[in-house]
């Protein structure tokens, strides 16, 4: 048995020591295809789906985000009355539907009676098509049943302080999906939010889930704060506006991913690519694939 564990030993010695660092990549599964959170990586992340192009939040706009080749589909949560997820940025409908009110007031079948897309075409009429007059709000449900096989999931938890039951019930509908756990793809689903709070009870909870600190200011990227994030968090999401070559340096040389948001013109996503950032939150998620295959050609 000694001998049969030291001749396994041997071989597998050799088959390292015979290994370029991109074949030891290979072997340890650490390549940048296959690895989504690869620092080396540069991630297109589809803000609210192609949210340029079609209504935020609608199967449209993440159907589009897909098709256009986004690494990751962007999902904002809110809770109704009856303690449902919903996909949606505002704590209340009145600006993405043609009704009003707050969602915490609202049962899912009410809201699924909402026109959530024709408030788009009448914004952008240039963008119009009769199908996003069609479009409903979406339960998080919905989202994975329609999306879970192919897409990946950047999912932030919205002022989780209104809604005590909200990181409850998004890891039960994860976990339920088969998208959280050991032995699942690194990366597969991401969670992120301005609430510390909320980051942290899901890592005390889920420790396998990959965290994304949301940061609103430049007065948080001080390096006790970034040090602090490190501790709990992959990487940040930051504005981009408040960002320079010497602050990217700073939150990379800190060993976190960093994902500005929102970034929709293409001379901002190049600065921002030799700045050295590792993906973008961009509501025009074509641009950025553009911008990435010019990089690589
Ligand atoms: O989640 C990144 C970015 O989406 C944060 O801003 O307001 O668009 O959710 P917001
Ligand atoms: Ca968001």
């Amino acid at each position: 048995m000694q001998a049969l564990r030291l001749l396994l030993l041997f071989i597998f010695i050799s088959m390292i020591a015979g290994c370029s660092s991109n074949q030891i990549e290979k072997v340890f599964n650490l390549n940048t295809e296959n690895n989504l959170l690869s620092p080396d990586r540069l991630l297109v992340i589809a803000h609210r789906g192609a949210s340029g192009y079609a209504p935020e939040h609608t199967i449209s706009s993440y159907k589009l985000g897909e098709s256009l080749g986004a690494d990751y589909i962007e999902i904002d949560l809110q809770m109704t009355a009856d303690q449902e997820l919903i996909v949606m940025h505002d704590s209340d409908v009145n600006r993405t539907t043609d009704e009003k009110g707050s969602v915490k007031e609202y049962y899912l079948t009410q809201l699924k009676t909402f026109d959530a897309g024709s408030w788009f075409n009448r914004k952008y009429p240039g963008e119009a098509q009769t199908v996003f007059s069609e479009q409903k709000i979406l339960s998080l449900k919905e989202i994975i049943d329609e999306f879970g096989k192919d897409a990946n999931f950047y999912i932030e938890t919205k002022t989780p302080e209104v809604y005590p039951k909200m990181v409850d019930e998004l890891l039960k509908i994860l976990e339920k999906a088969h998208l959280i756990g050991t032995g699942k793809l690194k990366g597969k689903v991401i969670i992120q939010s301005f609430s510390s709070k909320s980051l942290l009870s899901i890592k005390k909870r889920e420790p396998s889930i990959p965290l994304v600190q949301l940061i609103d200011e430049e007065a948080k990227l001080h390096p006790k704060n970034l040090r602090d994030i490190s501790e709990y968090a992959i990487g940040i999401g930051v504005p981009f506006e408040i960002l320079d070559r010497e602050k990217v340096k700073q939150i990379r040389r800190k060993g976190l991913l960093l994902h500005p948001y929102t970034v929709n013109k293409k001379e901002d996503m190049e600065t921002l690519m030799d700045w050295g950032v590792t993906g973008m939150f961009t509501n025009y998620p074509d641009r950025l694939v553009e911008v990435r295959e010019e990089r690589n050609n």
